[in-house]
């Protein structure tokens, strides 16, 4: 690979970065399409998050990705924030134009991509049933709100977040329409269920055993999608097959929040075959 001094550096700011498969992805699809450019991750604590900001805005840098512990914190030192990403408080994609900062969330609109590209199916007019009130659960649920979703039911281990969540979908997107569900109440949701998304880490590895819903509870009619990507396949999924459900793993949603990244900061259409096949080597825990 060349670098030289038109060489572009896309950054990836987190702490700590152990297990990251994105320089991995994306340096895959900039050799794939002989692009002059670097991924390159960083690792910067939160005392550190906005000098380090700064310097790159001055330096060749395109952009960067934000993950654990600074997609909230990134959020002060951006001149501009999409829309999704100001729904859902958190940033996980910065692009830097003639030293201006704008921030994305593509956690939530690479989920609806892995959707539609993986099963054909658009989110507009469902019914969806989330598991989960987290981080990845408010990128999710804010994102289907704002492209249409129906109905948004969130199920949560603590009621109190669900709550939460469900009320800040309903203020802050016009169309939402979103609501806690209790344990009492959750198999009259299902019923009316289109889609269920896990967004908890229940079912991860080490513990493959565990499941966030019980295999009873699953129906033919439903699509079962889990973001849990380590196993490749949890039990949820496994039981949703087993039941007749189509089901959608969390891997592709990983590599299509990078396929979306990636055309904010290049402004061409990523290369995602080539994405999957720079992970298909990387071992779990990735
Ligand atoms: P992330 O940012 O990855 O979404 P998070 O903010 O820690 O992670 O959220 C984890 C989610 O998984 C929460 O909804 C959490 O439920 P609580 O709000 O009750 O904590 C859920 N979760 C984690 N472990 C769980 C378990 N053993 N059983 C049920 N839910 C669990």
């Amino acid at each position: 690979m060349k670098i030289d001094a038109q060489t572009r550096l896309i950054g990836l700011l987190g702490y700590p970065l152990s297990h990251s498969f994105s320089p991995q992805m994306h340096n895959a699809a900039f050799a794939h399409l002989n692009l002059n450019k670097l991924y390159l991750p960083i690792e910067v604590t939160e005392q550190d998050l906005g000098v380090v900001i700064r310097g790159m805005a001055k330096m060749n840098f395109d952009g960067f990705n934000v993950t654990i512990p600074h997609k909230i914190n990134v959020l002060k030192y951006l001149d501009e924030v999409d829309e999704a990403a100001a729904a859902i408080g958190a940033v996980n994609c910065v692009t830097i134009k003639d030293g201006r900062l704008k921030g994305y969330n593509t956690d939530g609109s690479g989920f609806v991509r892995s959707l539609e590209q993986g099963l054909g199916e658009s989110v507009r007019g469902g019914n969806i049933l989330l598991l989960g009130s987290g981080g990845g659960a408010r990128a999710v649920a804010m994102t289907l709100a704002l492209r249409g979703a129906a109905r948004i039911n969130i199920f949560n281990r603590t009621v109190a977040k669900a709550q939460e969540l469900a009320g800040e979908i309903n203020a802050k997107i016009k169309s939402g329409s979103s609501a806690a569900v209790d344990e009492a109440a959750l198999r009259e949701a299902l019923a009316g269920t289109d889609i269920i998304i896990n967004t908890t880490s229940v079912g991860m590895s080490p513990h493959t055993e565990e499941t966030p819903l019980e295999k009873s509870l699953l129906q033919p009619r439903h699509i079962v999608c889990d973001i849990v990507y380590n196993p490749r396949q949890t039990r949820l999924l496994q039981e949703a097959a087993e039941t007749g459900c189509r089901i959608l793993p969390g891997l592709p949603m990983l590599v299509y929040q990078g396929v979306e990244s990636f055309t904010l900061w290049t402004g061409v259409p990523a290369p995602a075959e080539v994405m999957f096949a720079a992970l298909e080597n990387k071992g779990a825990g990735t």
